[in-house]
């Protein structure tokens, strides 16, 4: 008699990762799919990313996806990181293939996606306004900047950590750096917190003015309800507000189809995940 196959060992592996939702995600693409994974969480210590990763591929595992802190660690762990991994310099979702560590940052396209296809707001000729100039907007950079908007406006309170993530990753195009001061009177489009403010339940400098006239104002964090950014939006006369949860599900949907080769749905699985912005 052949041994059964054995179910393919996926995970997600931060710290911290019990309120992870990456689990449930791509339990339900999985089940739609008709495809038979195990998914998984890693718990692993702020210095013990490598050990617990070579662990698991020890046990056979295909890949990961990689949440805070360990990006930049998953990068470097990597043989053969994606372009879009090596211009954020961060990976958030590994594949690994014989001795092979393939790395893959999937959050700028799954928040161009949740953009563009889910909340059916177009960047072309879009002014966009990003906060913050850490590892998301690094890794959101490149995939705005090939929607063609009209201009990209990086607004930080270190305005020099702006310009040098705009040098290293879009110089020559239509990105520049601000103060948050000089953003207040200018009208954009669509307004995007990409700052780890909410993480501490605090708000960027943002003025309410900043929204006037504005079509979209997005949310990184998620499952927060409505953050002290999201209320200044409203406040500011915004036409839609949005957390991350799109994000994070069309991210996982990119890293499924890359290890399984079929992208699931993820209308339903969104509406499962969302909670109201009150
Ligand atoms: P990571 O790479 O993990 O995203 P980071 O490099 O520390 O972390 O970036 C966090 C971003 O959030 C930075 O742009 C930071 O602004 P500064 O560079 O000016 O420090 C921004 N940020 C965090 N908390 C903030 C707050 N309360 N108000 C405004 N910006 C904030």
């Amino acid at each position: 008699m052949k041994p059964a196959p054995m179910t393919d060992l996926y995970a997600v592996i931060g710290n911290p990762i019990a309120h992870s939702q990456s689990p449930t995600i791509h339990a339900l693409f999985a089940e739609s799919c008709g495809q038979d994974i195990d998914y998984g969480r890693i718990l692993a210590p702020a210095d013990g990313f490598e050990s617990a990763v070579d662990e698991f591929r020890a046990r056979g595992a295909k890949g990961m996806n990689v949440t805070a802190p360990f990006k930049l660690n998953a990068f470097t762990y990597a043989t053969d990181p994606s372009e879009a991994a090596k211009i954020a310099g961060a990976a958030n979702a590994l594949k690994f293939v014989d001795d092979a560590v393939y790395a893959e940052n999937f959050d700028g396209v799954g928040l161009v996606r949740d953009i563009t296809v889910n909340l059916n707001v177009s960047l072309r000729d879009a002014r966009v306004l990003i906060l913050g100039a850490g590892g998301a907007t690094r890794g959101a950079l490149m995939p705005f900047v090939s929607q063609a908007p009209s201009e990209i406006v990086i607004a930080n309170r270190d305005v020099a950590k702006a310009e040098r993530v705009i040098a290293e990753i879009a110089p020559r195009s239509m990105v520049r750096a601000s103060d948050y001061t000089s953003i207040e009177r200018q009208h954009f489009d669509i307004v995007v917190n990409m700052t780890s403010a909410a993480n501490a339940s605090a708000c960027p400098p943002v003025a309410n003015s900043t929204f006037q006239g504005s079509t979209l104002a997005y949310e990184l964090a998620y499952g927060r309800g409505a953050t002290e950014f999201l209320r200044r939006a409203r406040a500011g006369g915004t036409r839609h507000v949005a957390d991350g949860v799109g994000m994070l599900v069309e991210q996982a949907a990119e890293a499924f189809a890359w290890w399984r080769g079929v992208r699931p749905q993820t209308r339903e699985v969104i509406a499962r995940l969302t909670v109201p912005l009150i």
